[in-house]
C-alpha cells in the first residue's frame, strides 16, 4: 500500500531539517564526529524506522549512544523526523534511504548495532530477496557491524521470522533472546513500535532474537550456503 500524500511534504521536512542527514555518504567512516561523540561511542542504526516512536524512545533511555534511523519514504520519515524535533534529541539522526546501500553509506566494522523493527515480509518466494533478513541484505549488516555486532530484529509475522533464523543460521550469526511471545514475557527494555502495537492488539504474538557477527560469520562470498526452505 502506498503511504498517504503527506501536506505541505516539502516545507515540512525543511523545517525539520535539522535532524536529517541530506548527504550520508559524506558521513562514511566519520559519524560519531557528527554527533561530537568520541570514538569508541556506540553507534546503532534503525532500518525502515516508520513513524519513529521506536527511535525517538530509545535516543531518549540511551544517551550516551548515536543512532542514526533510516527509512526511504518521504511521507513516512518526516513524522519521525517531527518527533525527534519536538523531543529535542540530539543523539538521533536520520537518512531518507534505502538499506540497499548502507555500503556507500557507513564503513567496515563502523557500527555497533541493528534495529530492524517489523520490515515488510515480502511473502511470495520470488520476492525473498527483498527481504530485509535475505542473506545479501546480511552480508552488507555483517560487512558494517564487525565481530560483536548485534541485530535486533523483531516481527509479528512468524513465517519471516522462521526464514531469517535460517538465513541467520547459514551465515553463521550467532542466535540468543530468541523468544515466540515477546509480550508474554513483557521485558522492561521492549519499546513498542507503531506496528508493533497494531499488530499485537489484533492478538499476533511478537516475535524477537538478538543475532551477533562471530568469527564465524563469514563475509558472503568466502563460503557457499546452504539453501534455505521458504516458510513463507
Ligand atoms: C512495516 S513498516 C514498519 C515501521 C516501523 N519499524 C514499525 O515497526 O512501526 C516498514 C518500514 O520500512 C520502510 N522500508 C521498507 N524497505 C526499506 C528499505 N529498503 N530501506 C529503508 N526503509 C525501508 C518502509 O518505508 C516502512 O516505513
Amino acid at each position: 500500500m502506498r503511504p498517504r500524500k503527506r501536506k505541505n511534504l516539502d516545507p515540512r521536512m525543511e523545517a525539520a531539517s535539522a535532524v536529517l542527514v541530506g548527504q550520508p555518504e559524506q558521513h562514511r567512516g566519520a559519524w560519531r564526529a557528527l554527533f561530537g561523540a568520541p570514538p569508541h561511542a556506540p553507534l546503532d542504526l534503525e532500518l525502515g524506522c516508520g513513524k519513529g516512536a521506536f527511535i525517538c524512545e530509545l535516543a531518549r533511555r540511551e544517551q550516551g549512544r548515536c543512532l542514526i534511523a533510516f527509512d526511504k519514504v518521504p511521507e513516512v520519515l518526516v513524522l519521525a523526523l517531527e518527533k525527534a524535533v519536538e523531543a529535542g534529541l540530539s543523539n538521533l539522526r536520520f537518512v531518507l534511504g534505502d538499506a540497499a546501500f548502507l555500503d556507500n553509506y557507513f564503513a567496515p566494522g563502523e557500527v555497533s548495532r541493528l534495529y530492524l523493527n517489523f520490515c515488510d515480509p515480502w511473502p511470495k518466494s520470488r520476492q525473498a530477496k527483498r527481504r530485509l533478513t535475505h542473506r545479501s541484505f546480511l552480508a552488507a549488516y555483517m560487512r558494517l557491524l564487525g565481530p560483536g555486532g548485534e541485530l535486533h530484529f523483531k516481527t509479528d509475522n512468524r513465517p519471516l521470522f522462521d526464514f531469517s533464523i535460517g538465513e541467520l543460521t547459514a551465515c553463521g550469526f550467532a542466535l540468543s533472546q530468541v523468544s515466540y511471545d515477546l509480550h508474554a514475557e513483557n521485558p522492561a527494555f521492549n519499546i513498542v513500535t507503531e506496528y508493533e502495537r497494531t499488530w499485537s492488539e489484533k492478538g499476533y504474538p511478537i516475535n524477537r532474537l538478538v543475532a551477533t557477527v562471530t568469527d564465524r560469520t563469514a563475509p558472503a562470498p568466502a563460503r557457499k550456503r546452504a539453501a534455505v526452505a521458504d516458510p513463507l
